[in-house]
């Protein structure tokens, strides 16, 4: 580490630039030290998924390192929320919870109140919190986040909200610092954006266009992670099954696995999400042969239709996606298939819902997730004719939702009585007694323990399977 001097202008190149800016967040760290007899606290609030999650990670390790204490309680001295902009009840959360942040602002107005991730991405939004929520003191977007130290910097010294939003970025800045919320696992990005334009999905807009890292990157950050105690990677992309295509050597997603496999120390690997237009033979072989590539596969369907899929532009086809269904359970059997389905896309009619009850009833997941459509504006679905009725989705939704939960807990069922080996993640959260971890096929399994056992595989006998958990028995040490 070279010496940091605040007296010079700051580096152009990244991360020395960011590193720099972290120094000086740590002068005024210390000078709210000297003023306040404590260190200032800082709350993030995450919505959204992985990529956001790991997205926290990277701004709790800034600003860890500039001296803040990490604190859930959002009456902080720094609240950021890293918000989700995929469906719209995601906006209203945010929204709602501002109001709440102004009143903690009145009585402590030193606090700083921060926003960023993918809803800053969306022109309106900037707007309206510029006109309707002035007492926020920053707002940054997804493809600037490596810069948050700079402007924080800025932020801390201005009276004035602070705005930074880029359109799009074909860069990645990684080596920042970076706080985990678990010892033994982690995220680990592989790809960032996304160039599908699925019709309905507004992640393409506000996240830009696909990037992949470097496999000799990502292969050096996990070896780092795994020399730090990590045993467990989920490797993070919106679609990673076209990992590598842009790089100047073309990779594929199968090498890249293989190649993680290889590590050392290194016990499971999981990754999402898997576009099944993208999910070759050669992927497949790939989750076959390495034994620590967890089986599991979350492989959105979206929906049943071959019609709706094409004016989804999901480029598949009712047939094609029970066909690699078929082909993943000859390859790997045990393998739990887990879905993500969106129920009263424009023009859904109900021969076409009945098509995905057809795929659900015959794919029998493991777990779905479903969703209601939710238009989301600058889509192409969003100005297509024939809106659903919200009554009529929410009618379709609670049939989709009753025969996933049925078939989901019948599958459950299958595994009662096997011996099989769990990685513990944390204390149960209702009973202190208790250990809760995770199968390989991602179930969650709760069994007596204590905490020197977390971040640990053990063989537990499944005891009892309620509906789409466990109560289990170690059977004996890790
Ligand atoms: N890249 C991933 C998913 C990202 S968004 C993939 O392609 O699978 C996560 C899920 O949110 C999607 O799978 C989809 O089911 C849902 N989703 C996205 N846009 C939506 C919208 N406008 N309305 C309802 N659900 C949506
Ligand atoms: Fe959205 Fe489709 Fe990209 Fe997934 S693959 S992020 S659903 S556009
Ligand atoms: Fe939401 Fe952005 Fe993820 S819109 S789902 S947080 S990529």
């Amino acid at each position: 580490m070279y010496q940091i001097d605040l007296t010079l202008p700051p580096p152009e190149e990244e991360p020395q630039r960011q590193q720099y800016f972290i120094e000086k967040c740590r002068r005024s760290v210390q000078a709210f030290y000297e003023k306040n007899h404590r260190f200032p606290r800082a709350c993030i609030k995450t919505f959204g998924c992985q990529m956001n999650a790991r997205d926290s990670e990277k701004l709790l390790g800034i600003l860890t390192q500039a001296g803040y204490v990490e604190t859930e309680d959002e009456q902080a001295d720094l609240v950021l929320y890293n918000t989700c902009t995929v469906r719209e009840n995601a906006n209203n959360k945010v929204y709602g919870h501002l109001g709440t942040l102004a009143g903690y602002k009145k009585k402590n107005p030193e606090m700083k109140i921060a926003l960023c991730g993918c809803m800053m991405q969306e022109q309106e939004v900037v707007e309206r919190i510029r006109t309707g929520y002035r007492f926020v003191d920053l707002i940054f977007g997804t493809h600037n986040l490596y810069r948050f130290a700079e402007l924080l910097c800025r932020c801390l010294e201005s009276d004035s909200m602070v705005v930074d939003i880029w359109n799009d970025t074909d860069k990645i800045v990684e080596e920042l610092p970076n706080k985990r919320k678990y010892s033994f696992k982690s995220g680990v990005n592989i790809m960032f954006g996304c160039n599908n334009f699925c019709s309905y999905c507004i992640v393409p807009y506000v996240r830009g266009r696909e990037r992949s890292r470097k496999p000799q990157e990502i292969i050096r950050e996990i070896e780092a992670l795994v020399s730090d105690g990590v045993c467990e990677v989920m490797l993070l992309g919106q679609n990673v099954n076209s990992y590598g295509k842009n790089l100047e050597t073309e990779v594929t997603f199968a090498q890249l696995l293989r190649r993680i496999n290889e590590i050392e120390g290194l016990q499971r690997i999981r990754f999402m999400t898997s576009h099944p237009k993208d999910l070759s033979e050669e992927l497949i072989e790939a989750i076959r042969d390495c034994d620590k590539v967890c089986h599991h596969l979350h492989l959105p369907l979206q929906s049943g239709s071959t019609r709706i899929l094409k004016e989804m532009n999901r480029r598949y086809t009712k047939e094609q996606y029970l066909n690699l269904v078929d082909k993943l359970r000859s390859a790997v059997p045990d393998i739990a298939i887990t879905t993500d389905i969106i129920v009263g896309f424009p023009g859904e009619t109900e021969e076409d819902f009945e098509e995905t009850l057809d795929v659900v009833r015959r794919v029998r997941f493991d777990s779905a997730f479903t969703f209601l459509y939710s238009k989301r504006t600058g889509t192409p679905a969003a100005a297509m004719k024939d809106q659903i009725p919200p009554e009529t989705a929410k009618k379709r939704f609670d049939r989709l939702l009753a025969e996933v939960q049925t078939i989901s807990a019948e599958k459950a069922m299958l595994l009662q009585g096997r011996t099989l080996p769990v990685l513990v993640e944390e204390i149960n959260r209702q009973d202190a007694s208790l250990v809760s971890g995770r199968l390989s096929n991602n179930s969650v399994v709760h069994f007596a323990g204590n905490e020197a056992m977390i971040g640990k595989i053990y063989p537990v006998r499944l005891e009892e399977c309620r509906g789409f958990y466990y109560i289990g028995r170690a059977v004996s040490d890790a």
